[in-house]
């Protein structure tokens, strides 16, 4: 490395562009924050001729990412194109080999990839840095690389996808639909290229493997990870969860228990007078519970251009001062197997949710299904529509109601063979709705 930190940019999108931004808003005020000038000296993007709301016209233009991560001009490469393979994997391998730092935002590489490219950076010594993969601009990985190190963490959470946060919002907030909502945030560039990635819950379980990891010592395994996505929350579970003094959030969740890891991400009912409850919108928070520090949680935003290059800035700068560990904290040769708890071991209270044939015998025989898998209810309620209510309409035999259920705890495992008994006696019409609740 020289007087100064070259950087070759691979990726001109929201957060290409942002980074491009910010080192034109910020020019010498980081020369001195770094020790150093940091200066791009070349960019690659899919298509040299595009509009773009950034000049890039001082930078050369390199067609080739993976040429660009072997130029010998660069000391880092910054891959800010995405996806968990193809190009971008081959850029960042072939950038390490050449004995290039690399700074990157994708999670989707390292939650499958993690393990390997660490080795490989390790190996060549040089930095794999990648604060804006995680929660956008909350520095959550430099607080678990670094600054937690002094405790053991046995539990790290919370709401890692800024477009789910954003959707689940609207939805709630302004009774916008599902379809709107999502149109809004990929408007505002806080989607993945292909959303599913976002609804689905991947985005989240690729974010949460990299914290496990963190938080473990363990090898990220997203494989291991349990994933339900936001696509079947209703505004009839929302409106539900309101009148029960819970909102709805997609959280990613990791444990230690008795009989391994537990990773899952699910759309979660959270308590409303809990501060995960209140983070709105695009935020994201993530707390982490530990044994001498106790519970921290950091809240702040969870994608956009300006957050997330402000995280990219932040390694850069660690680079820039020669401050490089491992990047998950512990060597990559010692970090362990993951040890997969089972989703059915898993424990807490369900909100469960049935459109149930309004006839005699229905709710007696759905209450004994539970009974019989030992599972208690907290509370049972029989919600009418408002053409439902008496006066209004009258409900005809036979036709649905919505029932909705709050169990105490009790296992997956009890709480999916009663879903699947009563799903076989007939008494409901569709597929019942169930979302977890979280201990917090
Ligand atoms: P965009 O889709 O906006 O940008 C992707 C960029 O990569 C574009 O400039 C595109 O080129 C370029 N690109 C795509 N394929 C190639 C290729 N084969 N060769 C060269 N360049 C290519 O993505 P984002 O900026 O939103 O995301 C980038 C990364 O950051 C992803 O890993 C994402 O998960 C992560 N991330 C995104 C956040 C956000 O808020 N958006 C937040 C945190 C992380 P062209 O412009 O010519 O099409
Ligand atoms: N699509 C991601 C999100 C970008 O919405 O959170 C930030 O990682």
């Amino acid at each position: 490395m020289t007087d100064r930190l070259k950087l070759g940019l691979a990726g001109l999108g929201t957060v290409g562009s942002g980074l491009v931004r910010l080192m034109a808003a910020r020019g010498s005020s980081l020369a001195s924050r770094a020790g150093k000038p940091i200066e791009i000296v070349a960019v690659s993007a899919r298509n040299k001729r595009k509009k773009r709301d950034v000049d890039i016209s001082q930078f050369r233009f390199v067609g080739d990412p993976v040429a660009l991560a072997r130029d010998p001009e660069i000391d880092v490469f910054v891959e800010l194109i995405g996806g968990e393979g193809g190009v971008a994997k081959e850029a960042v391998e072939a950038a390490l080999k050449a004995g290039k730092h690399v700074v990157t935002a994708n999670k989707a590489l390292l939650a499958h990839h993690g393990a390997s490219l660490a080795a490989l950076a390790e190996k060549h010594g040089v930095a794999l840095n990648f604060e804006a993969a995680v929660a956008g601009g909350i520095p959550v990985v430099k607080v678990m690389r670094e600054s937690l190190k002094g405790s053991d963490i046995s539990r790290v959470y919370g709401i890692l996808n800024g477009t789910c946060n954003y959707i689940l919002t609207l939805m709630e907030r302004e009774g916008r639909s599902f379809a709107e909502a999502l149109k809004e945030a990929q408007a505002e560039g806080y989607a993945e290229a292909d959303p599913g990635f976002d609804i689905g819950g991947f985005d989240t379980a690729h974010k949460l493997a990299l914290l496990t990891s963190l938080a473990f010592g363990t090898r990220p395994a997203f494989e291991s990870v349990y994933v339900e996505g936001i696509e079947t929350i209703a505004p009839a579970d929302i409106e539900a969860a309101d009148g029960l003094g819970y909102r709805i959030k997609l959280l990613g969740v990791a444990l230690r228990t008795e009989s391994g890891i537990e990773q899952r991400v699910h759309p979660t009912m959270v308590p409303k007078e809990t501060a995960i409850a209140e983070v709105d919108g695009v935020s994201n928070c993530v707390a982490i519970d530990g044994d001498f520090v106790g519970d921290v949680m950091l809240i702040g935003p969870g994608a956009g251009a300006g957050p997330t290059a402000s995280s990219v800035m932040s390694d850069l700068l660690d680079i820039a001062r020669n401050h490089i560990l491992a990047p998950f904290a512990t060597k990559a040769k010692d970090l362990m197997p993951y040890k997969k708890a089972q989703m059915r071991t898993h424990e807490g209270g369900y909100y469960i949710r049935l459109s149930v044939f309004d006839r005699t015998g229905a709710f007696a025989a759905i209450a004994t299904r539970m009974a019989d898998q030992g599972i208690s209810l907290e509370s049972i309620v029989q919600r009418l529509a408002s053409a439902e209510l008496p006066g209004v309409h009258r409900r005809r035999e036979g036709t649905p109601a919505t029932v909705v259920m709050i169990t105490h705890q009790t296992t997956e495992a009890a709480i999916r063979k009663a879903l699947q008994s009563i799903a076989r006696d007939g008494h409901v019409e569709a597929k019942p709705q169930m979302i977890r609740i979280e201990k917090l």
